[in-house]
Protein backbone atom coordinates (compact mmCIF):
# COMPACT_ATOMS: atom_id res chain seq x y z
CA UNK A 1 0.00 0.00 0.00
CA UNK A 2 1.29 3.58 -0.89
CA UNK A 3 2.61 5.17 2.25
CA UNK A 4 0.28 8.49 3.60
CA UNK A 5 0.94 12.12 2.48
CA UNK A 6 0.49 14.79 4.58
CA UNK A 7 0.50 18.27 3.62
CA UNK A 8 2.76 19.68 5.90
CA UNK A 9 2.14 23.91 6.25
CA UNK A 10 5.30 25.53 8.20
CA UNK A 11 3.61 28.84 7.97
CA UNK A 12 5.37 31.69 9.49
CA UNK A 13 7.72 33.01 12.28
CA UNK A 14 7.96 29.81 15.25
CA UNK A 15 5.46 27.66 12.82
CA UNK A 16 8.84 27.42 10.82
CA UNK A 17 10.44 26.02 14.21
CA UNK A 18 8.02 23.31 15.71
CA UNK A 19 6.65 21.77 12.93
CA UNK A 20 9.76 20.07 11.61
CA UNK A 21 10.09 19.12 15.30
CA UNK A 22 6.90 17.40 15.50
CA UNK A 23 7.91 15.31 11.86
CA UNK A 24 11.12 14.20 13.43
CA UNK A 25 8.95 13.10 16.51
CA UNK A 26 6.18 11.56 14.00
CA UNK A 27 8.96 9.76 12.72
CA UNK A 28 10.90 8.70 15.67
CA UNK A 29 8.15 6.97 16.95
CA UNK A 30 7.41 4.86 13.65
CA UNK A 31 5.12 6.53 11.61
CA UNK A 32 5.67 6.51 7.58
CA UNK A 33 4.63 8.89 5.22
CA UNK A 34 5.45 11.33 2.91
CA UNK A 35 5.17 15.12 3.21
CA UNK A 36 4.69 17.46 1.18
CA UNK A 37 5.12 21.00 1.69
CA UNK A 38 2.66 23.96 1.29
CA UNK A 39 2.91 27.51 1.01
CA UNK A 40 0.84 29.54 3.51
CA UNK A 41 1.11 33.11 5.68
CA UNK A 42 2.18 36.31 5.74
CA UNK A 43 5.19 36.02 2.93
CA UNK A 44 2.88 34.74 0.32
CA UNK A 45 0.24 37.36 1.40
CA UNK A 46 2.96 39.96 0.76
CA UNK A 47 4.62 38.42 -2.75
CA UNK A 48 1.66 37.49 -4.21
CA UNK A 49 -1.66 38.89 -2.37
CA UNK A 50 -2.90 35.57 -1.33
CA UNK A 51 -1.71 34.36 1.94
CA UNK A 52 -3.78 30.46 1.07
CA UNK A 53 -1.99 30.34 -2.42
CA UNK A 54 -4.35 27.72 -4.87
CA UNK A 55 -1.23 25.68 -5.00
CA UNK A 56 -1.84 24.96 -1.42
CA UNK A 57 -5.63 24.51 -1.78
CA UNK A 58 -5.08 21.77 -4.60
CA UNK A 59 -2.61 20.16 -2.36
CA UNK A 60 -4.74 19.69 0.73
CA UNK A 61 -7.95 18.57 -1.36
CA UNK A 62 -5.58 16.17 -3.19
CA UNK A 63 -4.20 14.80 -0.46
CA UNK A 64 -6.71 15.61 2.58
CA UNK A 65 -4.78 15.54 6.06
CA UNK A 66 -2.85 18.91 6.87
CA UNK A 67 -0.04 19.62 9.59
CA UNK A 68 0.17 23.10 9.63
CA UNK A 69 2.02 25.57 12.19
CA UNK A 70 1.47 28.90 12.90
CA UNK A 71 0.48 31.88 10.80
CA UNK A 72 1.29 35.58 11.10
CA UNK A 73 -1.65 38.84 10.47
CA UNK A 74 -1.03 41.87 10.68
CA UNK A 75 -3.95 44.87 10.36
CA UNK A 76 -5.49 45.92 7.37
CA UNK A 77 -3.33 49.30 6.94
CA UNK A 78 -0.21 47.02 7.63
CA UNK A 79 -1.56 44.74 5.29
CA UNK A 80 -2.11 47.23 2.31
CA UNK A 81 1.70 48.77 3.23
CA UNK A 82 3.59 45.29 3.01
CA UNK A 83 1.89 43.83 -0.25
CA UNK A 84 4.25 44.06 -2.87
CA UNK A 85 4.56 47.26 -5.02
CA UNK A 86 3.96 45.79 -7.86
CA UNK A 87 0.50 44.80 -6.57
CA UNK A 88 -0.73 47.29 -4.70
CA UNK A 89 -3.88 49.70 -5.69
CA UNK A 90 -5.09 46.26 -7.49
CA UNK A 91 -8.09 45.09 -5.33
CA UNK A 92 -6.07 42.59 -3.27
CA UNK A 93 -7.29 41.99 -0.13
CA UNK A 94 -5.78 39.77 2.88
CA UNK A 95 -8.13 37.08 4.22
CA UNK A 96 -7.27 35.08 6.98
CA UNK A 97 -5.61 31.40 5.92
CA UNK A 98 -7.10 29.82 8.39
CA UNK A 99 -10.42 31.15 8.28
CA UNK A 100 -10.27 30.35 4.05
CA UNK A 101 -8.89 27.14 5.07
CA UNK A 102 -11.72 26.17 7.46
CA UNK A 103 -14.48 27.53 5.28
CA UNK A 104 -12.90 25.82 1.63
CA UNK A 105 -12.97 22.39 3.15
CA UNK A 106 -15.67 22.81 5.19
CA UNK A 107 -13.55 22.15 8.94
CA UNK A 108 -16.61 22.56 10.82
CA UNK A 109 -15.33 20.56 14.17
CA UNK A 110 -12.83 22.09 15.93
CA UNK A 111 -11.27 19.92 18.75
CA UNK A 112 -9.65 21.31 21.58
CA UNK A 113 -8.08 19.08 24.36
CA UNK A 114 -7.27 20.50 27.54
CA UNK A 115 -5.41 18.03 29.36
CA UNK A 116 -3.38 18.37 32.45
CA UNK A 117 0.16 16.06 32.57
CA UNK A 118 1.03 15.33 36.19
CA UNK A 119 4.22 17.45 37.31
CA UNK A 120 3.29 20.17 34.97
CA UNK A 121 4.24 23.58 36.72
CA UNK A 122 1.92 25.64 35.12
CA UNK A 123 -1.07 23.64 36.23
CA UNK A 124 -3.79 25.27 37.73
CA UNK A 125 -4.10 24.73 41.43
CA UNK A 126 -6.39 26.02 43.93
CA UNK A 127 -6.34 27.15 47.51
CA UNK A 128 -8.11 24.98 50.18
CA UNK A 129 -9.31 26.89 53.16
CA UNK A 130 -6.58 25.43 55.64
CA UNK A 131 -3.96 27.43 53.48
CA UNK A 132 -2.85 23.90 51.40
CA UNK A 133 -3.47 23.71 48.18
CA UNK A 134 -5.14 21.21 45.54
CA UNK A 135 -4.46 20.59 42.19
CA UNK A 136 -7.44 19.56 40.02
CA UNK A 137 -6.82 16.94 37.12
CA UNK A 138 -8.26 18.98 34.46
CA UNK A 139 -9.59 16.70 31.47
CA UNK A 140 -11.89 18.87 29.23
CA UNK A 141 -12.11 18.31 25.30
CA UNK A 142 -13.67 21.37 23.40
CA UNK A 143 -15.94 20.97 20.37
CA UNK A 144 -16.05 24.48 19.08
CA UNK A 145 -18.11 24.97 15.48
CA UNK A 146 -15.81 26.24 13.51
CA UNK A 147 -17.22 27.88 10.36
CA UNK A 148 -20.87 29.76 11.40
CA UNK A 149 -21.43 31.86 14.37
CA UNK A 150 -19.64 35.17 14.86
CA UNK A 151 -16.80 33.91 12.61
CA UNK A 152 -18.93 33.72 9.74
CA UNK A 153 -17.84 37.17 8.00
CA UNK A 154 -21.01 38.92 7.55
CA UNK A 155 -20.27 42.21 9.02
CA UNK A 156 -20.62 46.04 8.13
CA UNK A 157 -19.64 48.70 9.44
CA UNK A 158 -21.67 51.80 7.94
CA UNK A 159 -24.40 49.01 6.89
CA UNK A 160 -25.93 49.62 3.24
CA UNK A 161 -29.45 50.82 3.16
CA UNK A 162 -31.05 47.44 1.86
CA UNK A 163 -29.57 46.02 5.23
CA UNK A 164 -30.59 48.55 7.41
CA UNK A 165 -34.07 48.39 5.99
CA UNK A 166 -34.00 44.91 6.37
CA UNK A 167 -32.92 45.53 10.34
CA UNK A 168 -35.44 48.01 10.60
CA UNK A 169 -38.47 45.06 10.24
CA UNK A 170 -36.90 44.17 13.76
CA UNK A 171 -38.90 45.89 16.56
CA UNK A 172 -35.83 45.84 18.45
CA UNK A 173 -33.79 48.00 15.72
CA UNK A 174 -35.61 50.75 16.76
CA UNK A 175 -32.85 52.61 19.36
CA UNK A 176 -30.32 52.05 16.79
CA UNK A 177 -32.12 53.32 13.83
CA UNK A 178 -31.20 57.05 13.91
CA UNK A 179 -27.45 56.12 14.22
CA UNK A 180 -25.61 57.68 11.00
CA UNK A 181 -23.26 55.85 8.51
CA UNK A 182 -19.92 54.97 10.23
CA UNK A 183 -20.97 55.28 13.66
CA UNK A 184 -22.67 51.86 13.59
CA UNK A 185 -21.18 48.46 12.92
CA UNK A 186 -22.97 45.22 12.46
CA UNK A 187 -21.97 41.82 13.05
CA UNK A 188 -24.49 38.93 12.06
CA UNK A 189 -24.30 35.29 14.19
CA UNK A 190 -25.53 33.05 11.74
CA UNK A 191 -26.33 29.10 13.19
CA UNK A 192 -27.25 26.64 11.57
CA UNK A 193 -28.99 23.60 12.69
CA UNK A 194 -27.61 21.21 10.38
CA UNK A 195 -23.93 22.52 11.80
CA UNK A 196 -25.19 22.99 15.54
CA UNK A 197 -26.40 18.85 15.04
CA UNK A 198 -23.13 18.10 13.87
CA UNK A 199 -21.20 19.49 16.53
CA UNK A 200 -23.16 18.30 19.23
CA UNK A 201 -23.25 14.85 17.44
CA UNK A 202 -19.52 14.61 17.24
CA UNK A 203 -19.01 15.66 21.13
CA UNK A 204 -21.24 13.18 22.41
CA UNK A 205 -19.95 10.47 20.16
CA UNK A 206 -16.27 11.90 21.24
CA UNK A 207 -17.85 11.84 25.04
CA UNK A 208 -19.05 7.99 24.93
CA UNK A 209 -16.29 6.41 23.07
CA UNK A 210 -13.21 7.74 25.68
CA UNK A 211 -15.52 7.63 28.63
CA UNK A 212 -16.45 11.12 29.60
CA UNK A 213 -19.67 11.31 31.79
CA UNK A 214 -21.08 14.89 30.38
CA UNK A 215 -21.33 16.89 27.40
CA UNK A 216 -21.96 20.28 28.78
CA UNK A 217 -23.69 22.73 26.02
CA UNK A 218 -21.99 26.38 26.89
CA UNK A 219 -24.28 29.03 25.05
CA UNK A 220 -26.63 32.18 26.29
CA UNK A 221 -29.98 30.85 25.20
CA UNK A 222 -31.84 33.25 28.07
CA UNK A 223 -30.12 36.44 26.23
CA UNK A 224 -29.23 35.07 22.96
CA UNK A 225 -31.95 33.37 22.41
CA UNK A 226 -32.50 32.01 18.54
CA UNK A 227 -28.34 30.99 17.85
CA UNK A 228 -27.45 30.06 21.47
CA UNK A 229 -31.26 28.17 21.42
CA UNK A 230 -30.48 26.61 18.50
CA UNK A 231 -27.23 25.17 19.91
CA UNK A 232 -28.90 24.53 23.52
CA UNK A 233 -31.41 22.59 21.27
CA UNK A 234 -29.91 20.47 19.03
CA UNK A 235 -27.45 19.14 21.92
CA UNK A 236 -30.58 18.00 23.66
CA UNK A 237 -32.01 16.36 20.45
CA UNK A 238 -28.79 14.52 20.79
CA UNK A 239 -28.80 13.26 24.29
CA UNK A 240 -31.57 11.77 23.50
CA UNK A 241 -29.43 9.13 21.46
CA UNK A 242 -26.61 9.02 23.89
CA UNK A 243 -27.74 7.57 27.02
CA UNK A 244 -24.51 6.93 28.66
CA UNK A 245 -23.54 10.60 28.88
CA UNK A 246 -25.38 13.28 30.48
CA UNK A 247 -26.07 16.69 29.11
CA UNK A 248 -25.40 19.37 31.58
CA UNK A 249 -26.14 23.05 29.91
CA UNK A 250 -24.08 25.92 31.54
CA UNK A 251 -24.35 29.54 30.21
CA UNK A 252 -21.05 30.65 29.10
CA UNK A 253 -20.54 33.66 31.29
CA UNK A 254 -20.87 31.33 34.46
CA UNK A 255 -18.89 28.50 32.33
CA UNK A 256 -15.80 30.55 32.47
CA UNK A 257 -16.52 31.56 36.49
CA UNK A 258 -16.75 27.82 37.11
CA UNK A 259 -13.84 27.32 35.17
CA UNK A 260 -11.32 27.86 38.55
CA UNK A 261 -13.98 26.72 40.82
CA UNK A 262 -14.34 22.99 39.60
CA UNK A 263 -13.04 22.56 36.20
CA UNK A 264 -12.02 18.74 37.08
CA UNK A 265 -16.06 18.73 36.92
CA UNK A 266 -16.73 19.26 32.89
CA UNK A 267 -15.60 16.53 30.73
CA UNK A 268 -16.63 17.53 26.79
CA UNK A 269 -18.18 20.90 26.17
CA UNK A 270 -19.72 21.97 23.23
CA UNK A 271 -20.23 25.59 21.75
CA UNK A 272 -20.98 27.87 18.72
CA UNK A 273 -17.85 29.35 17.41
CA UNK A 274 -16.77 32.42 19.11
CA UNK A 275 -17.78 31.15 22.59
CA UNK A 276 -15.66 28.20 22.01
CA UNK A 277 -13.37 30.10 20.86
CA UNK A 278 -13.42 31.50 24.11
CA UNK A 279 -14.12 28.60 26.08
CA UNK A 280 -11.06 26.24 25.01
CA UNK A 281 -8.56 29.05 25.96
CA UNK A 282 -10.02 29.29 29.22
CA UNK A 283 -9.24 25.51 29.80
CA UNK A 284 -5.80 26.26 28.04
CA UNK A 285 -4.86 28.29 30.90
CA UNK A 286 -5.42 25.48 33.31
CA UNK A 287 -2.90 22.77 31.70
CA UNK A 288 0.01 25.23 30.88
CA UNK A 289 -1.33 27.66 28.19
CA UNK A 290 -0.33 28.27 24.51
CA UNK A 291 2.32 25.77 24.67
CA UNK A 292 0.67 23.24 25.64
CA UNK A 293 -3.03 23.54 23.67
CA UNK A 294 -3.29 21.75 20.33
CA UNK A 295 -6.01 21.53 17.86
CA UNK A 296 -8.06 19.25 15.15
CA UNK A 297 -9.83 21.17 12.14
CA UNK A 298 -12.36 18.43 10.99
CA UNK A 299 -14.36 18.17 7.94
CA UNK A 300 -16.14 15.16 6.45
CA UNK A 301 -13.41 14.30 4.09
CA UNK A 302 -10.31 16.72 5.00
CA UNK A 303 -8.99 17.43 8.57
CA UNK A 304 -5.94 19.71 9.59
CA UNK A 305 -3.92 19.64 12.68
CA UNK A 306 -2.61 22.35 14.41
CA UNK A 307 -1.47 24.05 17.25
CA UNK A 308 -3.58 27.25 18.73
CA UNK A 309 -0.32 29.32 19.34
CA UNK A 310 0.40 31.66 16.62
CA UNK A 311 3.70 32.44 15.12
CA UNK A 312 5.21 34.29 18.69
CA UNK A 313 7.28 36.75 16.21
CA UNK A 314 9.44 38.26 18.83
CA UNK A 315 11.34 34.55 19.11
CA UNK A 316 10.87 33.73 15.61
CA UNK A 317 14.89 34.35 15.24
CA UNK A 318 16.03 33.13 18.11
CA UNK A 319 18.92 30.20 17.47
CA UNK A 320 18.68 27.79 18.86
CA UNK A 321 14.99 28.66 19.62
CA UNK A 322 13.10 29.17 22.88
CA UNK A 323 9.69 27.45 22.22
CA UNK A 324 7.58 24.83 23.59
CA UNK A 325 6.95 22.45 20.27
CA UNK A 326 4.55 20.34 22.76
CA UNK A 327 1.46 22.19 21.73
CA UNK A 328 2.80 20.78 18.06
CA UNK A 329 3.75 17.73 19.01
CA UNK A 330 0.57 16.88 20.50
CA UNK A 331 -1.74 18.47 17.47
CA UNK A 332 0.30 15.60 15.49
CA UNK A 333 -0.67 13.29 18.03
CA UNK A 334 -4.36 14.59 17.41
CA UNK A 335 -3.08 13.69 13.29
CA UNK A 336 -2.07 10.27 14.16
CA UNK A 337 -5.83 9.64 16.04
CA UNK A 338 -7.51 10.83 12.78
CA UNK A 339 -5.51 8.07 10.71
CA UNK A 340 -5.93 5.30 13.49
CA UNK A 341 -2.28 5.16 14.27
CA UNK A 342 -3.70 5.45 18.05
CA UNK A 343 -0.77 2.95 19.79
CA UNK A 344 1.69 5.83 18.43
CA UNK A 345 -0.36 8.39 19.49
CA UNK A 346 -0.88 6.58 22.70
CA UNK A 347 3.39 6.30 23.16
CA UNK A 348 4.23 9.77 22.17
CA UNK A 349 1.89 10.93 24.88
CA UNK A 350 3.11 8.74 27.31
CA UNK A 351 6.51 10.21 26.14
CA UNK A 352 5.44 13.95 26.69
CA UNK A 353 4.03 12.80 30.31
CA UNK A 354 7.09 11.40 31.39
CA UNK A 355 9.44 14.02 30.50
CA UNK A 356 7.01 16.66 32.23
CA UNK A 357 6.77 14.40 34.77
CA UNK A 358 10.47 13.76 35.37
CA UNK A 359 10.51 17.60 35.26
CA UNK A 360 14.38 17.73 34.00
CA UNK A 361 13.79 19.04 30.62
CA UNK A 362 11.27 22.34 30.73
CA UNK A 363 11.12 24.94 28.13
CA UNK A 364 11.34 28.78 29.35
CA UNK A 365 7.54 28.72 29.38
CA UNK A 366 7.32 25.80 31.89
CA UNK A 367 9.71 27.74 34.18
CA UNK A 368 7.73 30.83 33.90
CA UNK A 369 10.59 32.83 32.87
CA UNK A 370 10.66 36.09 30.76
CA UNK A 371 11.44 34.86 27.33
CA UNK A 372 14.73 35.63 25.92
CA UNK A 373 18.07 34.33 24.35
CA UNK A 374 19.47 34.16 28.11
CA UNK A 375 16.70 31.16 29.29
CA UNK A 376 19.38 28.49 28.79
CA UNK A 377 21.35 30.46 31.23
CA UNK A 378 18.05 30.07 33.67
CA UNK A 379 18.00 26.06 33.50
CA UNK A 380 15.79 26.34 29.98
CA UNK A 381 16.05 23.75 27.24
CA UNK A 382 15.94 24.80 23.28
CA UNK A 383 13.19 23.44 21.52
CA UNK A 384 14.82 21.30 19.89
CA UNK A 385 16.33 19.14 23.60
CA UNK A 386 12.93 19.34 24.67
CA UNK A 387 11.51 16.84 21.08
CA UNK A 388 15.13 15.28 22.08
CA UNK A 389 14.09 14.48 25.74
CA UNK A 390 10.29 12.93 24.37
CA UNK A 391 12.43 10.72 21.51
CA UNK A 392 14.45 9.60 23.75
CA UNK A 393 11.56 8.07 26.35
CA UNK A 394 9.43 7.19 23.31
P1 LIG B 1 1.20 34.04 19.77
O1 LIG B 1 0.48 32.79 20.11
O2 LIG B 1 2.07 33.99 18.59
O3 LIG B 1 2.13 34.45 20.98
C1 LIG B 1 1.68 34.93 22.22
C2 LIG B 1 2.74 34.65 23.27
O4 LIG B 1 2.56 33.31 23.70
C3 LIG B 1 4.15 34.71 22.75
O5 LIG B 1 4.74 35.93 22.88
C4 LIG B 1 4.84 33.70 23.61
O6 LIG B 1 5.18 34.32 24.83
C5 LIG B 1 3.80 32.69 23.88
N1 LIG B 1 3.90 31.51 23.03
C6 LIG B 1 3.25 31.24 21.89
N2 LIG B 1 3.55 30.04 21.43
C7 LIG B 1 4.44 29.53 22.31
C8 LIG B 1 5.14 28.30 22.39
N3 LIG B 1 4.99 27.32 21.49
N4 LIG B 1 5.98 28.11 23.41
C9 LIG B 1 6.16 29.04 24.34
N5 LIG B 1 5.52 30.22 24.34
C10 LIG B 1 4.68 30.45 23.32
O7 LIG B 1 0.11 35.20 19.65
P2 LIG B 1 0.28 36.75 19.32
O8 LIG B 1 1.57 37.28 19.85
O9 LIG B 1 -0.97 37.37 19.74
O10 LIG B 1 0.33 36.83 17.74
C11 LIG B 1 1.51 36.73 16.96
C12 LIG B 1 1.12 36.48 15.53
O11 LIG B 1 0.51 35.21 15.40
C13 LIG B 1 0.10 37.50 15.01
O12 LIG B 1 0.46 37.83 13.70
C14 LIG B 1 -1.21 36.76 15.04
O13 LIG B 1 -2.10 37.20 14.09
C15 LIG B 1 -0.76 35.34 14.77
N6 LIG B 1 -1.62 34.28 15.32
C16 LIG B 1 -1.77 33.17 14.55
C17 LIG B 1 -2.48 32.09 15.01
C18 LIG B 1 -2.47 30.86 14.20
O14 LIG B 1 -1.67 30.72 13.30
N7 LIG B 1 -3.34 29.92 14.49
C19 LIG B 1 -3.16 32.13 16.31
C20 LIG B 1 -2.88 33.31 17.07
C21 LIG B 1 -2.17 34.36 16.57
MG1 LIG C 1 -8.09 31.67 20.15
Amino acid sequence: MASMTIVAMPGDGIGKVVLPETVRLLEAAGFKADYVHGDIGWEFWCKEGNALPDRTIALLDKHKVGLFGAITSKPKEAAARELDPQLQGKGFQYFSPIVTMRQRFDLDVCIRPCKAFKGNPLNFIRKTPDGGFVEPNVDVVVFRQNTEGMYAGIEWTNPPEEVRKALATHKKFKPFAAVEGADLAVSVRVTTRAACERIAHEAFEYARKFGYKSVTVCEKPNVVRETSGMMENAAKRLAKDFPGVALWSNNIDAQMMWLTKNPEDSGVIVATNLFGDIISDGYAGLVGGLGFACSANMGKSHAVFEPTHGSAPKYEKLNPSIVNPIAMHLSGCMMLDHLGENDKATRIRNAVAAVVAEGKVRTYDMLRLKGGPDVFSQGACTTQQMTDAIIARL
